[in-house]
């Protein structure tokens, strides 16, 4: 009876400890949307045509890293953790300045191919 009691502890410790220490969202994908890629003016624009200050490259590092940690609204996780781990990729390729990384951005930052699946009517 002792055993099954400290067990059950166990994993009540071991889930609270699971929770704090699994990274959370701090910002949703409509904030990401709108302070990174909405409009000609947005920073993703000044990213795309290779007039990101180093400060913007890494603002877009981060932006880009809060979309992975969302769930989208619509479609599948893993759909979602390929483009956007792809797109986190290609931000920090910018930034490090990493060869082929304007292309590897380009064909990350896809709009439409990824609203047309994760984003709701
Ligand atoms: C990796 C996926 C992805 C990419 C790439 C992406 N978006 Fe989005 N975007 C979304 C999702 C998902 C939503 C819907 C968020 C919701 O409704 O919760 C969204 C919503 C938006 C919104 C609406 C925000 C609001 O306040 O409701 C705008 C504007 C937007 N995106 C612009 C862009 C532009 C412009 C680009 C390309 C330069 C882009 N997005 C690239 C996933 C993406």
């Amino acid at each position: 009876m002792k055993l099954c009691i400290s067990t059950t502890l166990l994993a009540a410790a071991l889930a609270i400890v699971g929770c704090s220490t699994a990274p959370k969202a701090s910002k949703s994908i409509e904030q990401v949307m709108d302070e990174g890629f909405k409009g000609k003016e947005s920073l993703c624009a000044k990213v795309s045509k290779g007039q990101g200050s180093a400060q913007d490259l890494e603002t877009m590092v981060g932006l880009t890293y809060q979309l992975t940690l969302n769930t989208p609204p619509k479609g599948d996780l893993a759909s979602w953790t390929e483009k956007t781990t792809a797109l986190h990729a290609a931000a920090k390729a910018l930034a490090a300045g990493a060869p082929g990384a304007a292309d590897q951005w380009k064909s990350a930052v896809n709009c439409k191919a990824c609203h047309s699946v994760h984003k709701p009517d």
